[in-house]
């Protein structure tokens, strides 16, 4: 009987000594110590001893019991220990790291360009004014001075809007904001000078042309407005914006609905106006110049379709690609427009 006592401690010993979770090890006591367990099992064949003998198995079977429970105390602490250590390094915080904060957002290139090119102009009194971005015929070309079927309605390669003709003709995505000129001028008291920023659609897309840009135009119509005007102020627009250095030049140009007209090209960027980057013909401009913009003194037959007398008003207008002139600041670098409307941030992210 004490053999079997002895038997059953060493047993419990080596068992306890594998166990490393704590319910095996409830398990396991249970198994020696539990109501229906080894060790009580023992105890209840100790009825048939003799009394003397009885005693001393019963006192050495509390001793075993003790043991046993002694060895599973210990293995507890271990296991509760082992646990609260796992604990303290996953949940380990350096609480004098400074916190994380939210990423902040921030405006696209082309609109900060917009909000400066808004401040230029006001600066001079120019105020802005809206741009219908789908409009009729009759201002998008009739009224500019385009006879119908003029070919050169075909350079802007329009987008037609699918939907009914109207008294005005048809519906375009407008292929340039010039459609403001005659609007402005049915609503608003001459004389007047307004800045309108819009969206532009014209079928091209390369390096410098993508589908959708953005224009801004200058329209100033005043008694005695003449050529000086004009040049005055696309210089002062090409000075606050890209610095007294770069250079401009104005090449006699055809537009139907100023008389005369002009491109203004201002020195590239990328090769510094050179034209070429490491021997190659620079991708940007091919010549060291970039055209910018369209100018010109308002034909006397959109001022007549506007309402107003061309013998009292004349009136200067330009009109610059948004993208074009913010990539054509120092410092942009950007070798393709059509990098600006990709919404991959990690390009836009940079400006
Ligand atoms: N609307 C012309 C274009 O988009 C530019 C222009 C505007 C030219 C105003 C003259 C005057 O090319």
């Amino acid at each position: 009987m004490k053999q079997d006592l002895e038997q059953l401690q060493k047993d419990f010993a080596k068992l306890v000594e594998k166990i490393s979770d704590k319910d095996a090890l409830s398990l396991l006591k249970n198994e020696f110590l539990g109501r229906k367990g080894k060790l009580k099992g023992l105890m209840r064949d100790m009825a048939s001893l003799a009394d003397e003998e009885r005693k001393a198995i019963g006192a050495f079977a509390n001793e075993v019991k003790d043991v046993i429970e002694t060895a599973y105390k210990s293995k507890e602490e271990e296991i509760n220990a082992r646990e609260e250590s796992e604990l303290a390094q996953s949940e380990w915080a350096d609480i004098t790291q400074p916190g994380s904060f939210p990423a902040e957002g921030h405006l696209h290139p082309v609109t900060k360009a917009i909000h400066e090119i808004e401040d230029i102009f006001a600066r001079i009194g120019f105020t802005r004014f809206p741009v219908p971005e789908v409009d009729w015929d009759y201002y998008t070309f009739e009224a500019l001075n385009f006879p119908k079927d003029h070919p050169a309605r075909d350079d802007w390669e329009t987008f037609f809007v699918d939907a009914p003709e109207g008294k005005k003709g048809e519906l375009v995505a407008v292929p340039h904001i010039s459609n403001v000129q005659v609007r402005a001028m049915e609503q608003l008291k001459a004389p007047f000078r307004i800045l309108y920023i819009g969206r532009s659609y014209r079928r091209q897309s390369d390096t410098s042309h993508s589908p959708m840009f953005h224009q801004f135009e200058v329209l100033l119509i005043d008694e005695g407005v003449n050529f000086t005007h004009l040049k005055g102020v696309i210089e002062h627009f090409v000075h606050s914006y890209f610095g007294p250095d770069r250079n401009i030049r104005l090449r006699p140009h055809h537009f139907r609905f100023t008389e005369p007209s002009f491109e203004v090209d201002i020195s590239c960027d990328l090769c510094s106006g050179a034209g070429e980057v490491d021997g190659k013909t620079c991708r940007m401009c091919k010549e060291g110049w970039l055209e910018l913009a369209g100018a010109g003194m308002t034909h006397p037959n959109v001022i007549k379709a506007g309402g107003l007398d061309p013998e009292k008003y004349t009136a200067l207008a330009f009109a610059f690609g948004v993208e074009r002139t913010m990539m054509m600041r120092s410092g942009m670098n950007v070798d393709d427009i059509r990098l600006l409307y990709k919404n991959d941030l990690r390009f836009v992210n940079q400006f």
